[in-house]
């Protein structure tokens, strides 16, 4: 049994998880890692460094040369790759395009596994992803499985990358890129997206996000040892 607790969020691509995974953190004063965050990096370095990422050895010979941290601020999740912050670059099309793939590689995935278990060994935290509570921790205190009708999961992230100042990028093109990551993550052969059997689903199509907030601090709170 472990002595630290570990809230355990997965789901489809945009649905919100990462929104979800912030509110709780900054309620139980746990600290918030953004798994996602650590894939999107990778696939930047690769990116910028021109690394085919459909050769096995260039991409693990590449992980050589990344070192990834996480600095959480106003409990959001700040990312730096080799030192340098890249948290918004990483939300950009480019990296969104290219990492499924990147994240379907073996010596990616266990790489990043390790890391993120050593960031929950000793500390209460809230990790978001697709395989945090089939792979990463499946002994953790808690679990949630997220969805949301692509529609609407394709609506959000649009109004997102606006916000953003990406107004190069349409609504098609968003959707397009949900349901490629969709498929690519459910289908892949290295631990796919799949529902634990123990989650909680969570589908937040028409709820808020104070409604999502207080249906899963209820489940905490019953899962959290007196
Ligand atoms: O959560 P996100 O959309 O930022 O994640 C980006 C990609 O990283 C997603 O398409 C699949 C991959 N990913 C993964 O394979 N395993 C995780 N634990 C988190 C993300």
């Amino acid at each position: 049994m472990r002595k630290n607790l570990v809230v355990a969020i997965d789901g489809y691509s945009s649905c919100g998880k990462s929104t979800l995974a912030k509110a709780l953190a900054k309620t139980l004063g746990f600290i918030y890692i953004d798994s996602g965050a650590m894939y999107r990096a990778v696939t930047l370095y690769f990116i910028r460094h021109h690394i085919d990422m459909t050769d096995p050895m260039a991409v693990k010979d590449g992980l050589q040369h990344i070192e990834l941290n996480f600095h959480s601020r106003d409990y959001e999740s700040h990312i730096t790759l080799n030192g340098e912050e890249v948290s918004e670059e990483i939300r950009q099309m480019p990296v969104s395009q290219n990492v499924s793939e990147v994240s379907a590689h073996k010596f990616v995935r266990t790489e990043m596994v390790k890391q993120q278990q050593r960031m929950g060994k000793s500390k209460n935290i809230v990790m978001d992803g697709r395989d945090i509570g089939t792979t990463v921790f499946p002994d953790a205190t808690v679990k949630f499985f997220m969805t949301a009708d692509p529609k609407v999961r394709a609506e959000r992230r649009f109004k997102e990358l606006q916000s953003k100042g990406d107004t190069s990028t349409s609504l098609e093109e968003v959707f397009e890129n949900l349901a490629h990551r969709d498929y690519a993550d459910t289908t892949r052969v290295e631990s796919p997206l799949v529902r634990a059997e123990d989650a909680i689903i969570l589908d937040n199509t028409d709820i808020t996000p104070e409604e999502q907030l207080a249906f899963a601090l209820d489940k905490v709170n019953a899962h959290v040892p007196a």
